[in-house]
């Protein structure tokens, strides 16, 4: 689903490039870690995931699709099958929460019946249909990291990107986060988490990649960074609540109950597992 072939990235002439020569495969429905130095390239390679930068070398395939086939128009549809959360959550701040999930639909053309319909479904799905008036200001760091989740899933891709989700966060909404996150995974999402967080690393026992001067050092779900195994108590003790019945949502409540087929909201069903496209290498 996401391939890189000898995957080269320069930003400059001089010197060793940004990504030097990667070549890895994260699968449909796959979790993975991006772990690494800073400097060493991971924001790097997430951004020509999403086709803002173009490889110096090599072949990036996503979804079937060879990203350097794919010509300017089509990116916009292109990006429609990634989610992208960032560690500044990059809300709209004049545009209140319900908003600025709308808007993620509203920019793909979907009817106005429908927004209605999904985004307070998707809002109660990530624990925040209370919160749907606020604006982002008024939201702690979680509860925004939440929204910009919900904005990214929206559209229901079928990779979310998230580059170093957590970076903000303090804790415990740091588990909460990287949970949510898992339990996207575990319904169908192929998940891919830039994070400096070893220790949710350590602790959720993914598939970890690690980064190191532009090149993959280790690759691997038995990923030991060198320091005693660290297990931690807390790991099972968030996220169960995210997905247990909300509070009511301005009367709402059920509206959305066809969406996506009563399945939670990323629930890919329907969907091939694998490549999508018809232009398969
Ligand atoms: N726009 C740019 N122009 C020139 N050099 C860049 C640019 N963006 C990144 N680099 C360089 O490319 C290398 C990799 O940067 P990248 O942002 O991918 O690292 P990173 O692993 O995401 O680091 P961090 O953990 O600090 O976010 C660094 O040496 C960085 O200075
Ligand atoms: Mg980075």
């Amino acid at each position: 689903m996401i391939r890189l072939e000898h995957v080269s990235k320069s930003y400059v002439k001089e010197g060793l490039p940004a990504l030097n020569d990667v070549s890895l495969e994260i699968n449909a429905g796959d979790f993975a870690f991006i772990v690494g130095d800073s400097g060493s390239g991971k924001s790097t390679l997430i951004k020509l995931l999403l086709k803002e930068l173009e490889p110096t070398a090599g072949t990036i395939t996503i979804n079937g699709k060879k990203l350097n086939k794919i010509r300017r128009r089509q990116i916009p549809k292109f990006r429609r099958d990634i989610g992208v959360v960032f560690q500044d959550f990059r809300l709209l701040k004049d545009r209140n929460i319900y908003q600025n999930v709308a808007f993620a639909q509203q920019v793909i053309g979907e009817s106005s019946r429908n927004i209605r319909k999904n985004v307070p479904k998707i809002l109660s799905q990530v624990g925040l249909a209370a919160k749907y008036r606020a604006y982002p200001r008024q939201l702690s760091g979680g509860e925004q990291q939440r929204v910009a989740i919900a904005r990214a899933l929206i559209n229901r891709p079928r990779i979310l990107l998230a580059d170093e989700p957590t970076g903000n966060l303090d804790v415990k909404n740091a588990w909460e986060i990287m949970e949510l996150l898992d339990e996207i995974n575990q319904n169908g999402t192929t998940v891919v988490v830039v994070t400096h967080n070893l220790e949710i690393v350590r602790a959720m026992n993914k598939r970890v990649i690690q980064m190191q001067k532009g090149v993959v050092r280790d690759d691997g779900a038995d990923w030991d960074d060198g320091s005693p195994l660290y297990r931690s108590g807390e790991a099972s003790s968030y996220g169960s609540d995210y997905f247990g019945e909300q509070p009511g949502f301005s009367g709402e409540e059920g509206a959305a109950d066809d969406f996506f087929g009563g399945r939670p909201f990323y629930t890919q069903s329907g969907r091939q597992n694998g490549d999508g496209g018809g232009d398969e290498d």
